[in-house]
């Protein structure tokens, strides 16, 4: 039956990792980072019946009110990073200041463990985003997080939809695990997520068009005049309001996601984290052939001020990307 041949001929995390070539603490840590979200997975997938959804009373760093699923899945993956001897610290969306763990591992971790929170209570699209960096000698401060995205040793995300799937990054490539429901172990279900050059689909929230820089609402206005504007195409958009969600598609269909800039509150122009959202997605996207960029800059060329900083984010199909990027080249 169908049942029993899940997983048949299918490589294990475990054996992908292997073969990959992977030292042995960072294959413990990626592993640290699968079974945790197994479990997150599985608080997720209980929803009402665990009492895990709604709101607290508490504020995060961001100026955001913390879900309970924010606070849980933060705790989680918190405890297991601190009990795994090969980190050395790790920062999250969800934790004001960089943490120090016990152990003085050769690796940091930065995480948003709960990604597309507004999601949690109309059970929709959302996922855990995590970068590796390597671990400086010496004192454990904000400053030894703040490395180039290019830094990264591997980034990957989970994404707990109708089913989960982990991508993920070591720089060779992008390889998709699902989650097996009856083993609990993932299994490799794409060798190499790949991008297309070119796309006719785009992804933004058109609410905050108004508060767009000159560059962005001219580059989208030319997309919804479809086959009659500049670009003689038609586009078609979507937005999950889940950054796992939307890039997950660009992964696996291509596309274009941009959170750009916009001054609807001056003091805050940016949406995206750089160093747990920005960074680890651009590197899966360039792994799969794609660009990311801020409009300016390349994403994970930038280097970081602070651990919770904020940048745009324009990524996806590369002919797509270069095409808004010159929109940004010109002088309004
Ligand atoms: P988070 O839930 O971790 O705070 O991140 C939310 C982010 C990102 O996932 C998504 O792309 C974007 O916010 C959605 O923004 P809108 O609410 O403007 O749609
Ligand atoms: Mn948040
Ligand atoms: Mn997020
Ligand atoms: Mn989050």
């Amino acid at each position: 039956s169908a049942r029993t041949c899940i997983g048949n001929n299918m490589q294990t995390l475990a054996q992908n990792l292997t073969s990959q070539g992977i030292n042995a603490s960072l294959t413990q840590l990626i592993h640290t980072l699968a079974n945790t979200s197994k479990e997150i997975s599985h608080a997720v997938r209980h929803g009402a019946l665990a009492g895990v959804l709604g709101t607290t009373e508490q504020e995060n760093v961001q100026g955001e009110t913390q879900k309970k699923l924010d606070v849980i899945t933060n705790d989680m993956l918190k405890d297991a990073l601190d009990k795994d001897n090969t980190v050395r610290g790790l920062a999250s969306e969800e934790e004001d200041f960089i943490v120090e763990v016990g152990a003085k591992g050769d690796y940091l971790v930065c995480f948003d463990p709960l990604d597309g929170s507004s999601n949690i209570d109309i059970n929709s699209l959302v996922g855990t985003i995590f970068s590796i960096l390597p671990a400086p000698e010496g004192e454990l401060t904000e400053q030894s997080f703040l490395q180039a995205g290019r830094k990264q040793v591997a980034a990957g995300y989970v994404l707990y939809g109708p089913s989960t799937m982990l991508a993920l990054t070591t720089g060779q490539g992008v390889q998709l695990f699902t989650l097996n429901p009856e083993t609990n172990e993932y299994l490799l279900t794409t060798e190499a997520m790949s991008i297309s050059k070119d796309t006719a689909e785009f992804a933004i929230n058109m609410s905050n068009q108004r508060f767009w820089e000159a560059p962005m609402q001219t580059y989208i206005a030319d997309l919804l005049l479809g086959t009659i504007g500049p670009r003689e195409k038609a586009f078609n958009m979507r937005w999950i309001a889940a950054m796992v969600g939307d890039v997950h598609r660009v992964l696996s269909r291509g596309g274009i996601f941009t959170y750009p800039t916009d001054n609807k509150n001056p003091e805050k122009p940016y949406k995206l984290r750089l160093m747990y959202e920005a960074n680890p997605m651009a590197f899966l996207v360039e792994q799969a052939g794609g660009k990311a960029s801020t409009g300016y800059e390349t994403i994970m060329d930038i280097e970081p001020s602070e651990i919770h900083q904020r940048v745009a984010v324009i990524l996806g199909s590369a002919n797509e990307v270069d095409t808004c990027l010159e929109y940004h080249d010109i002088d309004y």
